[in-house]
């Protein structure tokens, strides 16, 4: 039987940046957003707001927050009030707005990698050192799964002769697909709360959980990681509104929250009303059924991509994702055989003409990698792994 996520979606008759940053002859298997429709009642309430024909500026955000706050309670059953929701226009704002209120010019920002590349950018623009807890990667008959280095963890920590004042979290984690569980979530909130380190959580992938996992909120795990942490999430990732830019920062200690609307408020940062009913829709609950199709569809795609490496680029590697719709592969064997060259996402456009996210845009550990996104028709997904076998030939 045919899924609604079956269908192919034209989205180069669209403005999507994934669809237009290479030749049209290039297949993308890039960028983190996926070729899927929004769930209907998102595009249907979005049609009524267009409908109405006014789309003036909007402050009346209470009933999102509620929502916001009812869902948290719902899925983690975390106690988060209206007041402690921060809307803002993305993520990647959300946590340079928290790295500029916390941190100090020549203080640590410490991160894991590989990890998506804007962690890395945080630290250039606020003078701040990047301090580096690599993963640690493990390997059971070519499967890679990554794992937290509690020594190299520690040892990151004030590293680079900078006190760490932040720790940018990736919960689950981009590119890896880890959903870290209860022990290690509650061991980095310990260490965090000894050294006195801010906890900025980006769980924008957090309902994207294969498999029935479960996910975590580090806020959720102690009172004590609640008061020092500053948690983003949002609907973008998981039901596919990302070009809305909405979403939500959530502070229960009072003075960093203030802070952080005091910052929003300077910079006159503000989220588009379009985006705030796409939001309300979504973190609902009317999208829950179609976020379940959604799941088993991108399971199914995963499994069919690391049977498809497994059984047909011997040397590759290939992580099985336990959250997210982003594989990560390894080449390194097939680089140091001289069968591919780097950069890798070149050789796969020139060879094979089709786009994956360049794994050394990951910081270190992504060396000899590419991160492919599955978000797609089965269709384009055997396409694209098509290509690659036509690349690697
Ligand atoms: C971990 C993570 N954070 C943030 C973002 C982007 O968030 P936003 O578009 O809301 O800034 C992405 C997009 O891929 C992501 O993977």
């Amino acid at each position: 039987m045919l899924s609604q996520f079956d269908k192919i979606i034209d989205r180069r008759s669209s403005n999507s940046i994934k669809w237009h940053a290479f030749p049209d002859d290039v297949l993308p298997m890039w960028v983190a957003d996926m070729d899927f429709a929004a769930p209907s009642p998102i595009l249907g309430a979005l049609h009524g707001a267009i409908g109405h024909g006014v789309l003036g500026y909007e402050f009346q955000l209470e009933k999102l927050k509620e929502i916001v706050a009812a869902r948290m309670q719902k899925l983690y059953d975390w106690d988060v009030k209206a007041e402690d929701v921060v809307p803002v226009p993305g993520l990647v704002t959300g946590f340079n707005i928290a790295a500029r209120i916390h941190t100090k010019p020549a203080e640590g920002i410490l991160i894991q990698t590989p990890v998506y590349p804007p962690f890395m950018k945080v630290q250039e623009y606020t003078g701040t050192v990047t301090q580096i807890a690599e993963l640690k990667k493990v390997v059971n008959e070519e499967i890679l799964h990554y794992e937290i280095d509690w020594d190299v963890f520690e040892n990151a920590v004030h590293s680079e002769d900078a006190k760490t004042s932040m720790f940018l979290f990736c919960n689950p984690h981009n590119p890896t697909g880890t959903v870290y569980s209860g022990d290690d979530i509650k061991r980095i909130a310990d260490i965090c709360e000894r050294e006195d380190i801010l906890i900025c959580s980006d769980e924008i992938h957090s309902e994207l959980l294969l498999d029935g996992n479960k996910h975590i909120p580090i806020a959720a795990i102690s009172p004590e990681a609640a008061q020092r942490s500053i948690t983003l999430i949002a609907a973008s990732k998981t039901f596919n509104v990302a070009g809305l830019f909405v979403g939500f920062a959530i502070i229960q200690n009072e003075e960093i929250r203030k802070k952080f609307i005091k910052e929003s408020q300077e910079m006159t940062l503000h989220t588009n009303s379009l985006g705030h009913i796409a939001s309300e829709v979504a973190l609902s609950g009317v999208c829950d059924d179609w976020l379940e199709e959604l799941l088993i569809y991108l399971a199914e795609n995963r499994d069919f991509l690391v049977n498809y490496v497994k059984e047909n680029f011997p040397g590759v590697r290939i992580t099985n994702p336990e959250s997210t719709f982003l594989a990560w592969l390894d080449f390194s064997t097939l680089i140091e055989q001289g069968k591919v060259t780097t950069p890798l996402q070149d050789f796969f456009i020139e060879k094979g003409k089709v786009a994956f996210n360049e794994g050394t845009t990951f910081g270190p550990g992504g060396e000899g990698f590419v991160r492919f996104n599955f978000g797609c028709p089965r269709e384009t997904l055997v396409e694209g792994l098509e290509r690659m076998k036509v690349a690697l030939a």
